[in-house]
């Protein structure tokens, strides 16, 4: 992916905005000179980050259906459009007990799953009515490599980067492109509560400074469809994923998903 330079005037939505990842990608758009509007909890500190930051701040639960919608028309009436958003909103489960919690687990699906792609549904036309533009979801490595302490967590982000790979067709088709994010761990409020384990163990841990990098250049030049490991000493690195097996003919040959199957764009 290459150095972001989204065109002047352009407007960027992100959830979670006043979090970690948030601010580092507010602070780079903001240096582009782009507008951006920070979606978050309610709260006086996210509010007094969002103002320190330069960024006007609208409030939003990722949970609830209808207040995404609220927030897209706002952000049009606003600021007269939407270019690109960040999908960026989440929190951890990080089941303390050996059994399965079935509370924590819906609670994390809830808001890792369902907040993207209620803020998907959101975007999508208004993003059209700008003539294209980006959705960028913050996934992690939890979406492809299973984490074991922590199965609400991966389940929801596995099911966040499959979302971005079954709407990337059909998306590109209106010139809008949709990634993942796959960040390994990373310097944020989400790893307080294990933060000491990896000091103890030496792990490195990303800056949200990375992890923003590839979030910004994911807009702009991102791969529909792609969802982009962030891992220390790596960068940002495409996933590629194995495929499965088609299914064979009688005759031993290949088979051919059916048109219908297929969205118009691989027809
Ligand atoms: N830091 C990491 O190690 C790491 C690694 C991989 C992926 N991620 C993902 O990155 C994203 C950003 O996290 P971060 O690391 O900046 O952590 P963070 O805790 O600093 O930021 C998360 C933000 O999401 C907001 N949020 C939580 N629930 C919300 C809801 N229901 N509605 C709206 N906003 C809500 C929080 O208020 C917070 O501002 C998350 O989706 C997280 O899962 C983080």
């Amino acid at each position: 992916m290459t150095t972001p330079t989204p065109a002047p005037g352009s407007v960027a939505l992100i959830t979670g905005g006043t979090g970690g990842f948030g601010r580092a990608l507010a602070m780079k758009l903001r240096a582009l000179d782009v507008t951006v509007v920070l979606a978050d909890l309610d709260s006086e500190r996210n509010r007094q980050v969002a103002a320190d930051l330069g960024c006007p701040f609208v409030v939003l639960d990722v949970t609830d259906r209808s207040a995404n919608e609220a927030v897209v028309a706002q952000v049009e009436a606003e600021h007269g459009r939407l270019d690109a958003v960040f999908l960026n909103a989440g929190i951890a489960g990080f089941d303390s007990e050996d059994l399965f919690d079935l509370e924590n687990f819906l609670r994390v699906v809830d808001v890792d799953l369902f907040g993207v792609v209620y803020g998907a549904a959101a975007a999508l036309p208004a993003l059209k009515r700008s003539g294209g533009g980006a959705i960028v979801v913050t996934a992690s490595l939890a979406g492809l490599a299973p984490m074991a302490t922590d199965p609400g967590y991966s389940v929801a982000k596995g099911g966040a980067v499959a979302f971005v790979r079954s709407m990337a067709p059909r998306l590109t088709a209106e010139n809008i492109t949709i990634t993942a994010i796959c960040p390994g761990f990373a310097d944020t409020a989400i790893i307080d509560p294990i933060r000491e384990e990896f000091e103890k163990a030496g792990f490195p841990v990303l800056t949200a400074d990375e992890v923003a990098d590839a979030m910004a250049a994911a807009w702009v030049s991102g791969e529909p469809g792609a969802a982009y490991i962030v891992q220390p000493g790596i960068g940002a690195v495409p996933y590629t994923f194995k495929g499965v097996p088609s299914a064979k003919t009688e005759a031993g040959e290949t088979a051919v998903v059916p048109e219908a199957l297929r969205p118009p764009s691989m027809r």
